[in-house]
This record gives structure tokens, C-alpha cells and sequence, in this order.
């Protein structure tokens, strides 16, 4: 225990949860069709599907959604949030949104211009690279290859492969690149910070070739903190600091504030400068998401936003918040099973591929185990695999994602180690039986974000 920092707060309020039996957990996975997005929470003992408006509040987010101003227009709570997003990023315009993909809907359109521009990512998430494909883009990664390394000790396994950036905006003309996404933490590749220093590579060549640059920054202060920790100079920094400096290297902000923002829901788009930009998005946004002062938060969402993007600059609270990932990665690494390592910002991703080799990628073997660890503990994890990239959008064939990863995806401030160590315990025990198990079929199947409405049977 000595080695990882405690718990910066105490509880307040307890919201009860329960384990149903085992035969009441076969019967309500095969009702949800074998994919656990489809199961009822109240059928989920620990529940680390996701850690997106997951987490608990502080007593001051509570507060402070007392002081709501519900104003249709002009609220008192909206110049509050712009305040605070304005002192973080040192950007000009804010606009609120829903969450994270309502930022994406409103903004996205505006820089794709053209069908068939391009958005280069060193990982898009899936709901940024749906967005990107239904404004008629394409979406091109382009992580640095020790991403995929899962054994290899690398500070920075989040960042853009540099040379294949380059290369990539000379094959497609940069008058094609729509713009180049920094995803931060890269939450696809296990949640893994992204550098300064690369990040300042990625704003050199983008400036060069006249690509705006996007961050796409959900765990932006986890990868801050990350990079207190681990790069070189920074030590010294406040990660408030380093946050400024790391929105110093784009134009855009798009955030969805359900995690790094410690609520239960809410987005933003911070503009640093660009006027024109900002009046499209002010067009965009009002049919899509509300006014430009809301944006489909009422008031006391966006006032508990405010007082909880302050909170997720903390240190004390970043510190054990990555110690608690750590923990569970090392119990994981400590019982043999095979893992993103060093661990991320915000989840354990866990690679099944290697766990059931004998499953094929298109019969999703991390899926596969999510049920199993369902099955064992009432634990509900999620696939980041071959499942969620889904289909060539020109091909319609199923797509092979470099790993088959099963995510544990801890929400922030919610549960104990107590709770780790169980989690761990089950998957263990599931990972141990791998070889012995079978892959899944399709019964249904949705054109876009397929793994959300999934169902499946599974392989006689
Ligand atoms: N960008 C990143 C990096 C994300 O991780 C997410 C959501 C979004 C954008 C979209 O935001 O959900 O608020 O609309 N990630 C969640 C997850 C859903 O489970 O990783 P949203």
C-alpha cells in the first residue's frame, strides 16, 4: 500500500450497490443479447463500463449547483464557466455544450469543408471519428509505434508518430487536411499521455502546412499530470502550468467535461482566437445543442462544471488518481494478466487477444471476456477492440484494431481498493480460463457505434 498515495477526501454520501446471483447474472446477460451496454446498472455489482459521468461530486459541486441561474439567455452560471475555462486555457470564445460529442457535432462540420478532407488523430475516439465521418471526413491515426508494445516501459505511448504525420500530409495534400486532433490522454491506446514536446512537433508541422489544431482533451489534467511526472522540465511546474502550455499548442478545445470535468454531464468548445470559427460554431450550436449560453446544460450543470474543472487540477487528487489505476494494473500484472503498461490516466486496459488467442478478431475476444468477468463478479468492463472500431466506412468489412483490449475504466472518486482488489481477484480467475473460451456472432448489428445496441449469440 505504502507505494500509492491515499484517497485526498472522505464520504460523505453512499449510494448502495448490490452482487445478484450467479444464475441471475446468466439470465440477465442473455436477455442483454452478450453485450453488458445492454444490461440494466442495477444488474451490476462494480460498474467500470466507463469513467464518463461516473464519478462523484465534491460537496462544493453540490453547493455551487444551488446557485444555478436557469436564465434562458445570458446566465450568470454561464459567465462563471467561461471564466474559469478562460483562466485555464488562456482561449477567448466558450461555448457549453451537452457533452463531449455535442462539441464534436457543433464544430466538427465547420472544419471539415469538403467531403472526403481528412482528420488526423494520434487516436480519434470513436465518437470523434463518427462525427468526422458524418461530416463527410475520413479519419486517419497515427500513434507512435511503441503504443501497441504492451510490455514496453514508454513515458509517453500516447503520442503522434511524428515522421508518419509528415508523410501522411504529403500523400494527401495539406489542402485536404481538415485538421490534426491531439488527443489527450489518448484514451484508445489504454489512456496514455501524450508530450509536450510531441505536442509541440505536432503545432510546428500544423502551422507549416496551415492545419488548425484541435485538442480533444476529456483527461487533459491527467495527461498534465502525467507529464509532471515524466518529462523532463516540468517537474518543477504547476499542472495548471503545464495545461496553459499545452493549450498554448492549439486553436481549438473540445472537451467532453464528464470526465476531467468532474461531473455528470457537460461539454465545451474553447476558440482561442478565431472569430470566424467561433461565430460558425455560435450558428452551428443553437439548433443543435440550444443558445450559445447554455448549450444544452441548464445552469447549475455548468455552475458544478466550473467548480469541478478547478477541482481536477489538484494534485493531490491527480496523484491519487493515478495511483489508483496503477494499483489495479499492478494487482492485474501481479497475477499474470497481460496489460497496457505503465498503466493510463483513467482505466486498466487489459488485452485479451492474448488471453483467448484462439478467438478470432471478428468474433471479439475482448467482448467475449467482458461477459466472462460478468459473469464472474457482476463486474461490468467494456470492449475498446475490434467490436467498437467497426466496419470500413468505403468496404464494409469488419476492421482489426491493433489490440483487442478489454477496458476498466474506474470512475473518479467513486469506489475503494477494496473494490480493486475484487475486481482484480475475478478477472484473474476469468483470464486463467482464456483458452477455453468460444467467440460470438452477430444477431443484430447498427449501421454507426455498433457496440452500444450490439447483440449477439454465441459461437456453438
Ligand atoms: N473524446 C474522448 C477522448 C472521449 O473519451 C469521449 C468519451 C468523447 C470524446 C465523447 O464525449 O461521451 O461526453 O460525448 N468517452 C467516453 C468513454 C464515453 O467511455 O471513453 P461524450
Amino acid at each position: 500500500m505504502n507505494n500509492y498515495s491515499l484517497p485526498p477526501f472522505k464520504i460523505k454520501m453512499v449510494e448502495p450497490i448490490k452482487l445478484i446471483s450467479r444464475e441471475e447474472r446468466i439470465e440477465r446477460l442473455k436477455k442483454a443479447g452478450f453485450n453488458p451496454f445492454r444490461l440494466k446498472s442495477e444488474d451490476v455489482f462494480i460498474d467500470l463500463l466507463t469513467d464518463s459521468g461516473t464519478g462523484a461530486m465534491s460537496h462544493f459541486q453540490w453547493a455551487a449547483l444551488m446557485m444555478g441561474d436557469e436564465a434562458y439567455a445570458g446566465s450568470r452560471s454561464f459567465f462563471r464557466l467561461e471564466e474559469t475555462v478562460k483562466d485555464i486555457t488562456g482561449y477567448k470564445y466558450v461555448i457549453p455544450a451537452h457533452q463531449g460529442r455535442g462539441a464534436e457535432q457543433v464544430a466538427l462540420p465547420n472544419l471539415i469543408k469538403r467531403p472526403g478532407m481528412y482528420v488526423i488523430s494520434n487516436i480519434h475516439f470513436d465518437t470523434t471519428r463518427a462525427h468526422v465521418e458524418l461530416a463527410g471526413g475520413r479519419a486517419i491515426d497515427c500513434v507512435c509505434k511503441e503504443c501497441f508494445d504492451l510490455e514496453l516501459d514508454y513515458p509517453f505511448k500516447g503520442n503522434f508518430d511524428i515522421l508518419k504525420l509528415e508523410s501522411l500530409i504529403k500523400q494527401k495534400g495539406k489542402e485536404n487536411i481538415a485538421a490534426i486532433i491531439m488527443t489527450i490522454t489518448n484514451n484508445s491506446a489504454g489512456g496514455q499521455p501524450v508530450s509536450l514536446a510531441n505536442m509541440k512537433e505536432v503545432n510546428r508541422i500544423a502551422k507549416t502546412n496551415g492545419i488548425p489544431v484541435v485538442i480533444d482533451g476529456a483527461r487533459y489534467a491527467e495527461n498534465a499530470y502525467f507529464i509532471k511526472l515524466r518529462e523532463d522540465g516540468y517537474q518543477n511546474k504547476t499542472v495548471k502550468e503545464i495545461a496553459k502550455e499545452t493549450f498554448d499548442l492549439a486553436d481549438i478545445f473540445l472537451m467532453s467535461s464528464k470526465k476531467d470535468g468532474l461531473v455528470n454531464i457537460g461539454g465545451l468548445i474553447a476558440i482561442k482566437d478565431n472569430e470566424e470559427f467561433f461565430r460558425l460554431c455560435q450558428v452551428r450550436v443553437i439548433p443543435m445543442e440550444g443558445f450559445p449560453t447554455y448549450g444544452g446544460l441548464s445552469g447549475r450543470d455548468m455552475d458544478a462544471l466550473a467548480v469541478g474543472l478547478k477541482e481536477a487540477l489538484e494534485e493531490d487528487y491527480l496523484q491519487y488518481r493515478l495511483d489508483e489505476i496503477r494499483y489495479l494494473g499492478d494487482k492485474l500484472q501481479a497475477g499474470g494478466v497481460p496489460i497496457q503498461y505503465p498503466t493510463g490516466g483513467h482505466a486498466v486496459f487489459v488485452d485479451c487477444g492474448a488471453i483467448c488467442p484462439q478467438i478470432p478478431f471478428d468474433q471479439f475476444p475482448a467482448q467475449v471476456v467482458c461477459n466472462e468477468l460478468y459473469l464472474e463478479g457482476g463486474i461490468r468492463a467494456v470492449e475498446i477492440g475490434s467490436l467498437l472500431l467497426g466496419r470500413d466506412p468505403d468496404t464494409h468489412e469488419n476492421l482489426k484494431a491493433d489490440k483487442e483490449f478489454l477496458r476498466l475504466t474506474i470512475p473518479r472518486r467513486t469506489y475503494t481498493l477494496e473494490h480493486l482488489n475484487y475486481v482484480a481477484e475475478c478477472l484473474i480467475k476469468v483470464a486463467k480460463k482464456g483458452p477455453q473460451f468460444k467467440g460470438l456472432d452477430f444477431v443484430y448489428e447498427s449501421p454507426i457505434l455498433r457496440h452500444f445496441t450490439a447483440e449477439f449469440k454465441p459461437k456453438e
